[in-house]
This record gives C-alpha cells, sequence and structure tokens, in this order.
C-alpha cells in the first residue's frame, strides 16, 4: 500500500503491511477498543500479518462489523463485547483470548475514552469513568496476561498513552491524567517485566483522524471534515494521523524489530508541540 504522503525526493513511503505479510505468523493478539479508529487498523494489520486476533470493545455491533469485513477478506477473528470498567470482563478478555488461541503473546491496550473539561467542570462520574477505562483496565489487562506471557517465554504489550498524558493539554484533566498515569505504568511494567521477556511499551500519540476526535467536533456544532482540515494547518507534518499512522508504531514496538525496547513511551505527534 503506498501512503497519502509523499517523503525524500517524492518516492512513495511504503506501508509494511504487504511486504511483511508473516510478521506475526500465529501470534495470539488481544487488541481492546478493536471496533474503534485506531482499533480497526490495528485488526487489519495485525490479520493481515498472520496474527490469531481477539478483540474487546464495548460495541458488540462494531465488533461484529469488523469481524464480518475480516471473515470477508478470509481471516477469522474471535471477539467479546463487554465494558472494560468492569474487573471481571477485563480478566474474561484475556481468558477467552486464551481459550481461542491457546495463550497472549501480544497485549494492545488501545481502548480509550476522552470526558472533556477542566477540574471544575469534571464530575466525579466522568473523573472515575476515565480511570477506569484509560487506566484501570489497562493495569487489569496486564496483570491478567502477564502471566501466560511469562509462561510462554515473554511477550509484548503496547499501551495507549498520548502526547497529552506526556505534556498537559488545555481543559482535559481527567483524560491528561489517566494517560499520564498509563505512561508511568507502562515505565514501571517495562522494568519489573523485563526479565521476564515481556517487552512494555507505550505509544503516545497526538491528534488522529478518528470516531473520538470526530464526534467531539459534532458535539461542538463543528462539521468534522473542515475541523480536521483546519487542525491540519496546525501540524508541522502538514496533516494529523491517519489510525494507520499509529497502527504502525503500535506494531512495530509489538514486533521483533522493537526486541531491545522496553519500558519506553514513543510519541507519534508529526512535529506538533502541545499547545493551547
Ligand atoms: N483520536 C485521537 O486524537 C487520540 C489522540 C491520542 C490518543 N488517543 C488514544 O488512542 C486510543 C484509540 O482511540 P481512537 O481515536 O481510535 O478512539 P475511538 O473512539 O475511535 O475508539 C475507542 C474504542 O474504545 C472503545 N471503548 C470505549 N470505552 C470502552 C469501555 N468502557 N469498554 C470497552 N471498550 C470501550 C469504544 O467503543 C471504541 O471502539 C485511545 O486510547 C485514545 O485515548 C486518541
Amino acid at each position: 500500500m503506498v501512503s497519502k504522503n509523499m517523503g525524500f525526493g517524492d518516492s512513495p513511503i511504503l506501508t509494511d503491511d504487504t511486504q511483511i505479510p508473516g510478521r506475526f505468523q500465529n501470534k495470539s493478539v488481544v487488541i481492546t477498543g478493536g471496533a474503534g479508529g485506531v482499533g480497526q487498523a490495528l485488526v487489519r494489520k495485525f490479520c493481515q500479518q498472520g496474527a490469531h486476533v481477539f478483540i474487546s470493545d464495548l460495541s458488540e455491533k462494531g465488533c461484529r462489523a469488523i469481524q464480518s469485513e475480516m471473515n470477508q477478506a478470509g481471516h477469522q477473528i474471535h471477539f467479546l463485547a463487554g465494558d472494560l470498567r468492569e474487573k471481571t470482563y477485563c480478566e474474561s478478555v484475556v481468558a477467552a483470548a486464551v481459550k481461542a488461541h491457546g495463550g497472549v503473546d501480544i497485549l494492545l491496550n488501545n481502548a480509550g475514552i476522552i470526558p472533556r473539561g477542566n477540574a471544575l467542570e469534571t464530575t466525579d462520574e466522568m473523573w472515575h469513568q476515565a480511570l477506569d477505562v484509560n487506566l484501570t483496565a489497562v493495569f487489569y489487562l496486564c496483570r491478567a496476561a502477564i502471566p501466560h506471557m511469562k509462561a510462554n517465554g515473554g511477550g509484548a504489550i503496547v499501551n495507549t498513552s498520548s502526547v497529552w498524558g506526556t505534556h498537559p493539554g488545555p481543559g482535559h484533566v481527567a483524560y491528561c491524567t489517566s494517560k499520564g498515569a498509563v505512561a508511568a505504568l507502562t515505565k514501571n511494567l517495562g522494568r519489573d517485566h523485563a526479565p521476564d521477556g515481556i517487552r512494555v511499551n507505550a505509544v503516545c500519540p497526538h491528534e488522529i483522524n478518528t470516531p473520538m476526535i470526530r464526534t467531539g467536533f459534532e458535539r461542538r456544532g463543528l462539521d468534522p471534515d473542515k475541523a480536521v482540515e483546519e487542525l491540519n494547518k496546525t501540524v508541522p507534518l502538514g496533516r494529523i494521523a491517519e489510525p494507520e499512522d499509529i497502527a504502525d508504531v503500535i506494531a512495530f514496538l509489538a514486533s521483533e524489530e522493537a526486541r531491545y525496547i522496553a519500558g519506553e513511551t514513543v510519541e507519534v505527534t508529526g512535529a506538533k508541540p502541545v499547545s493551547g
């Protein structure tokens, strides 16, 4: 596949999905938020590259839709729909993936929500929801998956933080705090479980063109296409990220090519600083 961006000398930048089809051959991969913007890109990529994919999402309809798309492309995926705010559901996702695919080699904690507001605008419910989905579920899933990875000689976990977690963005105190804590959790797990052969890293994206930001624009009465066009002008690389831009970095961190990277947070920003 040729990306929309052109590199040096206008040569096309090739994405890797058609180049290394067996990169994740027979790996058991769990993807949370698999029905969302980045999640779907991850499902497509890992299926194309040979993985056995198990997804979690709140939306059963969304899970069925991506499952059916993958079936039509000749891939089988399994899913368990449910709410990551429930500890038993988080643990069931790992148990069901182990049952379906014999273990968990790669865990991608991608699901997330973005309550908007500063401290005075943030209710208890918004605060707890952000912490439960964005942080505590990540901890529960990691804690459930690590023993299976350890028993199997190792594995890889990629958590999704945000550049707003490492540098506070304006007016999103619950979101930024939860994502900052995901970065800290990643570094702690990365340190503790490297001796088990488990590499834990996080990706910290800036804005991505997914339902997460598009629905935010709609709620504020803006046309999402026009709003994204405006946002593109604020990025030194010329556009905000597409889901595939982030999925590529997550796949790299999960792959053998990143075998010496552990306990790291990788910012993916198109050179856009956090400002405002
Ligand atoms: N879109 C951005 O600009 C942006 C920027 C930085 C980081 N991120 C992070 O990237 C990740 C992917 O986000 P996205 O942009 O694809 O968003 P998205 O809204 O398209 O997808 C998120 C998915 O998570 C699922 N989810 C939400 N709450 C859940 C719950 N309680 N239980 C189970 N599933 C739940 C949703 O159903 C959805 O399918 C998130 O962690 C997000 O915080 C996004």
